[in-house]
């Protein structure tokens, strides 16, 4: 595995048109902001009654689809499941959006404010702070909250937030974006989805796919000149942050509050194979970039396997 990774002057070689090209990915983030931007204020009908009949995600992606346990369950606990599923993966992309928002402030602390990648920074922020609104509006609608990460999750966060930085930062980002896009993709389709879900989805998906050229732009720009030693340690702190994002994505509580005995659950959820089979279809793409980037290293595959992502 440790022969296949890039060298420095692949990496340049790969990534130095990056730093060129920095400003006008940046100019175009920014004029795609201008032309389609949501306000989920007035976009999503939050006084629209929730149809006792609609999941909060697609049945498909729930963690229990395809166990025993699922074949067990009555339809209003799947309903009642999903929708305590969604809204834990919305706590948990709240709690990465307020660690990625600081991390921007960070990384453009005094910086130069004519440049298109600060004005586009500002702007991702803005989006963040809409989205993270939205999601904990969701919540408190499926009355379904409290959902927060594991306390260990909450402070390996708010270390990494104070000082990762320029790949670490960027990469981690991109992660936690890539897997929250992949199932909301699903979930602004599906006939059997709340319609709230429906549309915070899509809101969700359409503004971070600017989010995520950017974030690929600020990692390609960091890894130039790169060392061998900083690449291997950046992919191992990446690979532990995907697994605290993936890890903390539902919490065990959706399934007391489903009826169900959580131990069991969370037993069966574990060991769904079809759940995996979704985890890595969903993670290629992201897969090929860590690759792309060198940050495919032996340990951070070990984990990526670990998650069902490879
Ligand atoms: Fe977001
Ligand atoms: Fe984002």
């Amino acid at each position: 595995m440790t022969s296949t990774l890039p060298s420095t002057d692949q990496l340049s070689a790969v990534f130095g048109a990056g730093q060129r090209d920095g400003e006008a990915v940046s100019a175009r983030l920014l004029d795609s902001a201008a032309q389609l931007s949501y306000d989920p204020t007035t976009e999503v009908d939050w006084d629209e009654p929730l149809d006792p009949a609609l999941h909060g995600l697609n049945p498909e992606w729930s963690t229990l689809y395809g166990t025993e346990l699922w074949d067990e369950m009555t339809d209003e606990q799947r309903v009642t499941l999903t929708r305590h599923e969604v809204a834990s993966i919305m706590s948990t992309g709240i709690w990465f959006e307020m660690i990625l928002q600081q991390m921007l402030l960070r990384e453009h602390y005094a910086g130069d404010t004519t440049r298109k990648d600060f004005q586009f920074a500002l702007t991702e922020i803005a989006d963040e702070c809409r989205h993270s609104i939205m999601f904990a509006r969701a919540c408190e609608k499926l009355g379904a909250t409290g959902y927060a990460p594991k306390r260990s999750g909450i402070e390996l966060g708010r270390f990494f937030k104070s000082f990762a930085s320029a790949e670490r930062a960027f990469a981690a980002a991109l992660v936690a974006e890539e897997v929250l896009d992949v199932m909301q993709r699903d979930w602004m389709r599906g006939e059997d989805v709340l319609p709230m879900i429906r549309t915070t989805s899509r809101i969700h998906v359409v503004e971070e796919s600017r989010h995520m050229t950017y974030a690929r732009q600020e990692v390609r720009e960091s890894l130039v000149g790169a060392s061998r030693a900083r690449v291997r340690s950046s992919a191992l702190l990446i690979a532990i942050v995907t697994q605290v994002v993936v890890t903390n994505l539902v919490h065990r509580d959706v399934y007391t509050a489903a009826g169900l005995d959580a131990d069991r659950a969370v037993r069966e959820a574990r060991a769904n194979k079809h759940h995996h089979a979704m985890m890595r279809t969903s993670s290629r793409h992201l897969m090929a970039f860590l690759g792309e980037c060198g940050f495919l290293t032996g340990p951070a595959v070990a984990i990526y396997r670990r998650l069902h992502m490879i």
